[in-house]
């Protein structure tokens, strides 16, 4: 059976959007006219292959390696971190914010998810993300949260509409990066916050090259440590928190 996306919900994500909505499928609303230019990373996110296997082994293995595992943090410290530094609440709270969140680039919902846990009863997570069978796994179980396929580089909602902007393991796969945190810092209301977490380029010269030259590959950029919170600063973003890992960084601001 096809999931169905609340009424309620849909009702509450197209009043965000900044054009007429678009079609439901699968449980999601599709936004997305022209697709963004795939790289070779870009191929392996949209096959109908790597939804089924991405929340239990893709995400965990590769993440957690790239962020230091066993000392780096894990998927629940990850998200517990998330949540904290966007100024929700953490899932035993007894009052939580009744926030408007949005997940840039949300893949199955693992991440979108995990925000929802920390969002009050009126408040509202959507999802938004390129791919269809991504987009048709994180639909199917989660009734409660609003997901919209669209390009994270041309984002479709109005400006000043979120409290709160999260952007977990895609930063690297745009094709303009830095469009994506502009259209990230102008749906995000004054004081809103962003969070994101992104490949980091390491340090050592050996390992640089070889990072550099895989991701140059496969279509994954690796950024230097400075440069994610420069762009930030350079937007106006204030109260910069950053935590590196050995391929990972995770960078949140305040708008
Ligand atoms: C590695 S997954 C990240 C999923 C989740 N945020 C996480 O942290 O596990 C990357 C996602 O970025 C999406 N993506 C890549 N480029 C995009 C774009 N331009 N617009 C929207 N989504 C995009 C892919 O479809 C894929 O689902």
């Amino acid at each position: 059976m096809s999931p169905v996306l609340s009424p309620s919900v849909q009702e509450r994500v197209r009043a965000l959007l900044e054009s007429p909505p678009g079609e439901t499928h699968d449980g999601y609303l599709d936004l997305l006219d022209a697709e963004p230019t795939p790289t070779v990373a870009q191929r392996v996110m949209q096959s109908t292959f790597l939804p089924q296997i991405y929340e239990r082994v893709w995400r965990p293995v590769g993440f957690n390696l790239a962020k230091g595992w066993p000392v780096g943090p894990g998927t629940a410290a990850e998200h517990a971190l998330a949540r904290g530094w966007l100024g929700l609440g953490q899932p035993g709270d007894a009052h939580k914010p009744a926030a408007t969140v949005l997940d840039v680039a949300c893949g199955p919902g693992n991440v979108t998810r995990a925000l929802a846990a920390g969002v009050g009863e009126n408040g509202l997570v959507i999802g938004l993300d390129a791919a269809r069978g991504m987009l048709a796994r994180a639909a199917a179980d989660s009734r409660d949260i609003g997901y919209v396929r669209g390009n994270a580089v041309a984002l479709p909602f109005r400006s000043g509409t979120f409290d709160a902007v999260c952007c977990f393991g895609a930063l690297y796969l745009f094709d303009d990066p830095w469009a994506a945190v502009d259209d990230m810092a102008r749906v995000l209301k004054p004081g809103g916050r962003l969070i994101i977490l992104t490949t980091r380029r390491p340090s050592l010269p050996v390992s640089r090259l070889g990072s550099e030259l895989a991701g140059a590959l496969a279509g994954v950029r690796m950024f230097g440590d400075r440069e994610v919170t420069r762009a930030l600063t350079d937007r106006g973003f204030t109260d910069l928190k950053q935590r590196r890992y050995p391929l990972m960084q995770l960078v949140a601001a305040c708008r």
